[in-house]
């Protein structure tokens, strides 16, 4: 049986690493896994992850941001996680729609029945079977992100749409236990990965 999982989370919680870790064991107990990433995972996508991330001197209005989060998003659905998981392969994606629900939603504080509309036509009943969100302060993350690179368009944000942004996935995690956990991301590696592990134990997954 496929799987759709999504890894989520602010700046600097450690998304990539845990990504490799939860594909190492996937791959340990013997599934086929493709690993992605929103915005992005297609030419077209990464063109218009492109569009969104860099600087530019004309603002972009949130609608446009939304929309075109909601582009990409629709292109990797019917080019590549659909495929897949009709395939019966693992999707392990690296942010999707609750990082609308987080960024747009909390973040810019867009209409949350927006992005109820557009995740219902984008995608009819595809939602992924579990998301992690990796949660940890803001001063954490920004913290750890600050000493990597320089911040594109939506990282150089301030710290109060950070944090509307943690709220805003801490709330999705409320509303949908079945499907969306956190995992303290503020811990060491090694305990960040074993409470990850336990998740996708208690699920089946692994
Ligand atoms: P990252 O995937 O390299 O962390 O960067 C992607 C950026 O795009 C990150 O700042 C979060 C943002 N983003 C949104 O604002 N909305 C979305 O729906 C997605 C997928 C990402």
């Amino acid at each position: 049986m496929s799987k759709f999982i999504t890894l989520e989370g602010i700046e600097g919680v450690g998304k990539t690493s845990n990504r490799d870790y939860i594909r190492e064991l996937l791959e340990q107990t013997g599934k086929q896994c493709i690993v992605t990433r929103e915005p992005g995972g297609t030419p077209l996508g990464e063109s218009l992850r492109e569009l969104l991330l860099q600087h530019s001197n004309e603002k972009m209005s949130n609608d446009a941001e939304l929309l075109l989060m909601f582009a990409a998003r629709a292109e990797h659905i019917n080019k590549v996680i659909q495929p897949a998981l009709n395939d019966g392969k693992y999707v392990l994606c690296d942010r999707f729609t609750e990082a609308t629900y987080a960024y747009q939603g909390g973040g810019r504080q867009l209409d949350v029945s927006k992005i109820t509309d557009l995740e219902n036509y984008v995608q009819g009943a595809l939602r992924p079977d579990l998301t992690i969100i990796l949660d940890a302060p803001v001063e954490v993350g920004r913290e750890r992100a600050g000493k990597r690179s320089t911040p594109d368009r939506i990282e150089q944000e301030k710290n109060d749409f950070f944090d509307r942004v943690r709220n805003a996935y801490l709330d999705l995690a409320r509303q949908h236990p079945d499907r969306i956990c956190t995992v303290d991301a503020s811990l060491p590696l090694e305990q960040v990965q074993a409470q990850i592990k336990q998740q996708l134990e208690d699920r089946g997954i692994v």
